[in-house]
Parts: C-alpha cells; structure tokens; sequence
C-alpha cells in the first residue's frame, strides 16, 4: 500500500461515549480526483474529516494520507494538506487580502502566490473588503483560498456550499472545479446530492456511521436503481387516480406536476395509452434516470434531506 493513493482509510471507528459516530468505515481516494462524502446531518461526515486531517484521534481503525499514516507522522502530514472547516470564520475586520496573508504567515508559506488565490477564487473585486461585509459565498471563497494558502496535495473542504443560495453555490463549483484541473485531490462533504453528482469522481453515501454505498455518480444510479422516473404536468386529480389504479404510486411535487416511479419504457407507454384513452390531451412529460437523492433514498429508505425543511432550490446547472 503505498503513495498510489491520496488517502486510505480501513475499519475507521470513532466513537463519542456510548455514541458510534463512525463505525467501520473504509475507503480509498485516487490522487488528483474529487471524492464527496455525501450524507446527512449527523452522519460522521465532519467527525471523519477531522480523524483524516490528524485533528481528532480514531477510536480505531488506520488512516494514510499521501501514503502516511495519520496518528503517527501527522507532522509530515499537515504541512501537505489544506481545511476549510465546517461553518469556519475568519477575523472580522480585517480585508480578505489581509487574512489570507495572515493564514500563510502562520502556515509559515512564505512563498504563498496571495493574488493568485485571490484569483482563483475570484475574489479580486473584494480584496479590500473586510471579512464581515463579505457575502456567504464569498467567505466560503475566502475559506477556500486560506485553505490553499500552503499549495496542499489534498484539500478538505467540509460543507463548502450549505445555506449559500444557488448563484454563490455555482460559484464554489467553478472554484472546486479549478482545483481539480490544477490536479488537487479534493476531499469534499455534502448533504447536496446534486453538487456530489455534478462534480464528484466518487461518491461515498454516508449514513449513520457507515458507508452504504460507494462509486461514480453513474455507477450508483445504474446499480441502485435500474427504474425511471415519468414527470408529468398539468394531470388533473381523475388521472393522477387512474394512474393509482395500475399500480403505481404517482407522487405530487407541485400542484400541477406529479412524478411516477416507472421500471421502464413499457410502463412509461402503458400510463400514456391509459391517458390517452380517457380523453386526456396528452400532458407535458419527462422520462429521466433516478438521481442520487433517489438512490439514497432506496438504499436507506429515508431521505437525504428531511422533507420540505431544506429544499433544494433550483440550484442545478
Ligand atoms: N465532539 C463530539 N462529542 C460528542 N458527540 C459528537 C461530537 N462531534 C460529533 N458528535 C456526534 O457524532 C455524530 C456525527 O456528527 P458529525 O458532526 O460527524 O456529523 P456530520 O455528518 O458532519 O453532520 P452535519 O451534516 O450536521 O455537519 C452526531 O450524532 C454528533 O452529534
Ligand atoms: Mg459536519
């Protein structure tokens, strides 16, 4: 087992008192890729981030960065990664290029390139601007940058986008996006399913302590879910009940759309005849895979966000 891998991580184990936080969990991360812990609240997404950065003891289990293993060469180990910790901060009164300056004389990066972070996070329009007039997504900006301020092979990024509307979310994206070409491993967690499947090489979905399922977004769509999904539009009440009475669980997602869990093509011409047949113009319609939302939601039959609490808004691309 050697440097082949970012991190490697085998039967992780934390707990908290009586609580298992983390139970057993193991994982790879290839160098150079985008890995998301996708998983919600509670998960032990944070609680392993933080046993991976060598800033909390495992209970057991081993841990490798960069081939090192992370209880006993941790100070070879900091130096090469970076942290955006969840819901970090910074000083408030100081401007967004004075932080990042800060944060690199501490790291001790005396070479650190504090424009080009500037850059790269796009923030060049507020560099004079202190941390408390910043938006949300520019202090996540921000975190980003102080958390490349030593070069790191691997960065952690712990719920870089939660609470940010859909325009500064997208803007985190372009910046972990720019990462990635730059060749940076990226370690990120999320409860978004669909940040985790729009940039994510893999995946791993956390539940309650445990990975219940790992690989490309396209690999967990195909192996956990093999059904389609038939949106349809403007159906009035007598159809929704008619598509009831074959069998399927239509489900309402907004007042004149409703969603059908179909296993395929056939079923998808089967619900169209029966409409067609009572008379109904045929409605606006979509055929589309499951998401990961969904495959969360069959794999552990609940779902990723707690229902109508934290919409998704239209935050895809
Ligand atoms: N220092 C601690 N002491 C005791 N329990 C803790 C501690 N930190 C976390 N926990 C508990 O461990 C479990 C996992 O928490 P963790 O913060 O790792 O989850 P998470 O996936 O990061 O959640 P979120 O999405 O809300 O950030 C939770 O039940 C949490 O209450
Ligand atoms: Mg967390």
């Amino acid at each position: 087992m050697s440097d082949a891998y970012a991190i490697s991580v085998e039967a992780l184990t934390k707990r908290y008192g009586d609580l298992l936080a983390v139970d057993e969990v193991s994982f790879t991360v290839r160098r150079g890729e985008l890995f998301a812990f996708l998983g919600p609240n509670g998960a032990g997404k944070t609680t392993a981030v933080e046993i991976i950065c060598a800033i909390r003891r495992p209970t057991s289990g081993t841990v490798r960065v960069l081939g090192m293993d992370v209880t006993r060469q941790k100070r070879d180990i900091i130096p090469r990664i970076g942290v955006l910790p969840q819901g970090g901060s910074s000083f408030d009164r100081i401007t967004v290029r004075e932080s990042i300056q800060f944060y690199a004389r501490l790291f001790g990066a005396r070479n650190a390139d504090i424009d080009g972070l500037i850059r790269l996070t796009d923030l060049t329009d507020k560099r004079n601007v202190q941390f408390r007039n910043l938006s949300g997504g520019m202090k996540q900006r921000l975190g980003i940058a102080i958390a490349l301020v030593n070069d790191p092979e691997v960065v952690f990024l712990d719920e870089p986008t939660t609470g940010l509307d859909p325009h500064a979310r997208r803007a985190v994206w372009e910046v972990l996006l720019d990462l990635k070409r730059r060749g940076k491993t990226v370690f990120l967690t999320t409860h978004y399913m669909e940040e985790a499947e729009l940039l994510a090489d893999t995946v791993a979905i956390i539940s309650k302590g445990r990975i219940i399922a790992t690989g490309s977004p396209d690999e967990l769509i195909e192996t956990s879910s093999n059904d389609l999904r038939l949106s349809l539009k403007a159906v009035s009440a007598s159809d929704v009940e008619l598509i009831r009475t074959m069998n399927f669980q239509p489900v309402r997602d907004t007042e004149d759309s409703v969603t059908v869990r179909v296993r395929d093509t056939g079923d998808v011409h089967a619900i169209l005849s029966a409409l067609h047949e009572t008379g109904t113009t045929l409605p606006d319609m979509d055929v589309r895979k499951a998401n990961l939302e969904e495959v969360f939601l069959a794999l552990t039959g609940e779902p990723l966000h707690e229902v109508a609490a934290d919409q998704m808004d239209g935050g895809k691309p």
